[in-house]
């Protein structure tokens, strides 16, 4: 989850530490000389304020599932540095040090892996795809999908279009309507720079600072920082469950519900179709809510089986349910490109949003993505979904043989296993210790708190099954590696390396 940390808060717990020191340990060195720079670095930043106290050793210890003796010489040298200083009864204290006035925000830990670099040979943590070799093909030879004539069009065009460039406009729209049941005109589409900021725009317009929002928990991260970047107050729901929902709508009028019906990420979960429609009746009864069905996965079924029609396609007139996509995970995110379908006005008050943010996606990319949805979208989704298969295969194969233990729900589509760890179910488990174990070990996975609205400590862990076959497999092997070292058990993760001897 993430917790902004400002100066009246006084201490840190070992969890909250752990997300923010993201992939401390994936680098060369002494552990403890790792952490204290990593450490050092949030104090510069003034991510971690002066006056902060840190956790006890023995707590980030184990949280981080290094020996009490690294975290005691990493503190050392931080007081050495003049950057810590420890009172007898009062633990360990950041000391004022070149910080700045305006630490309110930092990207949930799931961020990571984009924002430093580390080190890590198996990244299972961002559900990132490669470009898909017909979009591949596209960017190489533009002419191969776009005529002279419609090139030019672009070019001899001003190319700021905070709306979207209006023939993707009208290709998303088309999809919607024949592929989804959604029927959609142009207008009530707008391009943007994929779904995480279809999101953003929505929340920024739709909902006040302090407002509720209601989300699955778990729920995709990424959203979870969009409501906390925007002040709000993000209210947890387990997926599928609209009783709780419209208890919460009753008693938090919340003014959005932020919902992946399909291949629910994490979970991979389909939500039923009498849910959906009971969720389409609750937003007629809720018309001050904007209900949200975010679909960016919805075109990765892992099995032929069909799901139920979108909330959209149910009521396609309600004003206040809107859908927004992205053709990330199936052509490739680094098209950024995802979309928002309301109605006009909302679209209206959006694209004054997008403008103020971006003043519009790069045009030149749009026309090219218009290009392929209309001529090769059938074939690129047929290909991805093959390719997301094969993955999944491979990983679910290797968990069960390596990881009997590990539990989860087969995932009905989607790009991410929900992976429960076996040890005992107590309030307090958590997979962080045994996401920092694997770290160590060169895999990175998703320790389940970061996918929680209210960041509560889960025995679960999320893996997205997005690497080549071959590593994952490697992956699952080196997971097994770590849980055979104790560390998917809970309330006594082992210590992997002492801290003088603790070079990766
Ligand atoms: C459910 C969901 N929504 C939104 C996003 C963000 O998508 P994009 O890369 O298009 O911004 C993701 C990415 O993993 C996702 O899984």
């Amino acid at each position: 989850m993430t917790v902004p940390i400002n100066a009246e808060v006084a201490r840190i717990d070992g969890p909250a530490l752990a997300d923010l020191l993201g992939r401390w340990s994936a680098a060369d060195g002494p552990l403890y000389r790792l952490l204290a720079g990593r450490i050092a670095r949030l104090t510069d930043t003034a991510v971690l304020p002066a006056g902060l106290r840190l956790p006890p050793e023995r707590d980030l210890a184990a949280t981080l599932s290094v020996s009490r003796n690294t975290v005691a010489m990493a503190y050392q040298l931080l007081r050495d540095d003049g950057m810590a200083e420890s009172r007898q009864g009062s633990g360990t204290r950041v000391t004022p040090h070149r910080t700045t006035p305006a630490a309110v925000h930092r990207a949930n830990a799931f961020f990571t892996g984009m924002l430093e670099q580390s080190a890590v040979s198996h990244d299972l943590t961002i559900a990132a795809v490669e470009c898909a070799p017909q979009v591949a093909a596209a960017l190489a030879d533009p002419s191969s999908v776009l005529s002279s004539p419609e090139r030019s069009q672009v070019t001899r065009s001003l190319g700021y279009y905070p709306y979207g460039w209006p023939a993707l406009r009208g290709a998303i729209a088309d999809l919607l309507t024949s592929r989804h049941g959604i029927p959609t005109s142009a207008e009530q589409v707008l391009v943007t720079t994929g779904a995480q900021q279809a999101f953003d725009l929505l929340i920024r317009c739709e909902a006040l600072p302090g407002q509720a929002v209601v989300a699955e928990d778990p729920t995709f991260p990424g959203a979870l920082d969009i409501l906390q970047r925007a002040g709000t107050r993000p209210v947890g729901m387990p997926p599928g469950d609209v009783a709780r929902l419209a208890h919460v709508l009753r008693l938090h009028a919340p003014a959005a519900v932020y919902l992946i019906p399909t291949y629910q990420n994490p979970t991979g979960l389909t939500m039923p179709g009498p849910a959906r429609q009971e969720i389409a009746d609750l937003a007629g009864r809720y018309p001050d809510a904007t209900f949200v069905d975010d679909m960016t996965l919805a075109e990765l079924p892992l099995s032929d089986a069909q799901a139920p029609a979108p909330l959209a396609a149910l009521v396609p007139t309600r004003p206040n349910v809107v859908t927004i996509g992205s053709l990330s995970k199936t052509y490739w995110g680094g098209l950024r490109t995802g979309w928002i379908r309301a109605p006009e006005g909302i679209i209206a008050r959006l694209a004054a949003a997008k403008a103020a943010a971006d003043l519009g996606s790069p045009a030149h990319h749009q026309a090219m993505v218009s290009a392929l949805i209309s001529q090769r979208h059938e074939e690129i989704i047929k290909w991805r979904r093959e390719w997301a298969r094969a993955r999944y295969a491979a990983l679910s194969a290797a968990l069960h043989s390596r990881l009997s233990g590990w539990t989860w729900t087969e995932p009905s589509g989607g790009l991410t296993i929900w992976a429960q760890l076996p040890g005992e179910m107590t309030a307090n488990a958590d997979s962080s210790a045994f996401a920092q174990g694997a770290l160590r070990r060169g895999v990175a996975v998703l320790p389940g708190r970061l996918a929680s609205v209210d960041g509560h400590a889960g025995p679960y862990v999320r893996l997205a099954f997005t690497r080549p076959p071959d590593q994952l497999t490697a992956a699952a092997g080196l997971l097994a590696d770590a849980d055979s070292h104790g560390m998917g058990s809970f309330g006594g993760a082992q210590a992997l390396k002492s801290g003088s001897g603790g070079v990766k």
